[in-house]
């Protein structure tokens, strides 16, 4: 068993990793029950580990009641969020209760999000069911549903008390799922550490046909950055947390083009994103050229999309570029752009003219 603490004073909180861990999951949740019912909420998809959990709590004499919705990033919506909140108070959560939230992102961040406002903010405890949620979105407190304008406009800095990762869940997750998570794995090492990278590039291939040793490494390694991170810029506002959208301002122009559907899932985005950054960074002269080619045969080794044409996306720099103006990361009109001066190097650059973005981009077309 491996915990990593996430430091931020009165809000820290551990985050367990173990194989098997949701079959023993009662006994850790028990302490937090108070001896009251808890409420799960979990989408259709995960329903197997959802009888696991409630097994597992049934054996510590924990009582449970389970709120399935429906799978897909349309679920972390208004609507949703307000009949979820209701339930919540129907069932009687109080502010001392926990809620758990078992699923990928999307149930993550539409759980964390209700429990920042129901009873004005009760517990939660996020149980990660893909890669992504594993080794990113469960970790750090960033909560959120989507807009008719965008993606995570309304949201909420939410802590959750605990966070409960088995990696054996991944066992039922799609293969394209289990890859698209792995663009946020290999981030970490993009961004600051290129012994993790060079890790990467020796064991990504078992780790996504499911060798348990190198998916719990790098499930480890990956919260302990991202623990690290947010417990030095819990909001984003020194500069630090904003290193973890390495990949995303390129990515979310791909998916915005595709209309935020599993045309191209998040993480295909910000694999695509993460390549067209370092060879943005290439061509304006501040990376070297064999540090973009190395990340882009990387994305390709692994089956994931390196590019706009392998992300099935066919338009000019001018469209993408709009999208990325209606991006929420925008600062005093400016906006902030993550490049890199080589592999693990990564920094927010504020500088960045948006005319050669979209010169970069017209040139990339069809690659
Ligand atoms: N809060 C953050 O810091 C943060 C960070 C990154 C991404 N996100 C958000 O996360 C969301 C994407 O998360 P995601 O990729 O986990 O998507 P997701 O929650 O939609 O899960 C992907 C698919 O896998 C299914 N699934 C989940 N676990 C499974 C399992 N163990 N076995 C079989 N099927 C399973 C789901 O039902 C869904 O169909 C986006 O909304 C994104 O904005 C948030
Ligand atoms: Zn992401």
């Amino acid at each position: 068993m491996t915990t990593v603490r996430v430091s931020l004073g009165e809000r820290s909180y551990d985050v367990v990793i173990e194989g098997g861990l949701l079959a023993r999951a009662g006994a850790v949740l028990q302490p937090l029950s108070r001896g009251r019912r808890m409420a799960i909420v979990a989408d259709a998809n995960v329903a197997p580990h959802l009888a696991t959990l409630q097994a597992s709590l049934d054996a510590e004499g924990v009582a449970s009641k389970a709120i399935v919705l429906p799978p897909g990033e349309a679920t972390k919506s208004w609507a949703q969020l307000e009949a979820l909140c209701n339930r919540l108070i129907e069932l009687g959560v109080e502010r001392g209760d926990h809620v758990i939230a078992l699923g990928g992102g999307v149930i993550g961040d539409l759980v964390g999000f209700a429990c920042s406002i129901v009873k004005r903010g009760c517990g939660f405890v996020q149980v990660p069911t893909t890669l992504l949620a594993q080794v990113d979105s469960s970790v750090g407190g960033k909560t959120a549903i989507n807009t008719a304008a965008g993606k995570n406009l309304i949201g909420a800095f939410h802590q959750p008390a605990l966070v409960l990762i088995d990696p054996e869940v991944l066992d039922t997750l799609p293969a394209r799922d289990l890859r698209a998570g792995y663009a946020e794995v290999v981030k970490y090492g993009l961004i600051d550490d290129p012994a993790f990278f060079a890790w990467c590039e020796e064991h990504a291939a078992a780790l996504l046909a499911g060798d348990a040793e190198a998916r719990a490494y790098a499930i480890r390694h990956s919260v302990a950055a991202k623990a690290r991170i947010v417990g030095a810029d819990e909001r984003e506002t020194t500069g630090t947390r904003a290193l973890l959208n390495l990949g995303h301002t390129f990515g979310h122009a791909l998916e915005a083009e595709a209309g935020f559907s599993t045309r191209l899932l998040h993480g295909e985005g910000v694999a695509a994103g993460t390549a067209l950054a370092y060879r943005f960074s290439a061509v304006q002269g501040l990376a070297p050229q064999v540090d973009a080619d190395r990340v882009t045969a990387h994305m390709l080794a692994v089956g994931l999309p390196h590019g706009l044409a392998s992300a099935g996306i066919d338009t000019d720099g001018a469209t993408l570029v709009a999208h990325m103006l209606h991006d929420k990361k925008m600062d005093a009109g400016t906006l902030p752009f993550l490049l890199t001066r080589g592999i693990g190097q990564t920094y927010l650059d504020r500088t960045v003219d948006l005319a050669d973005v979209r010169s970069f981009l017209d040139a990339e077309r069809g690659r």
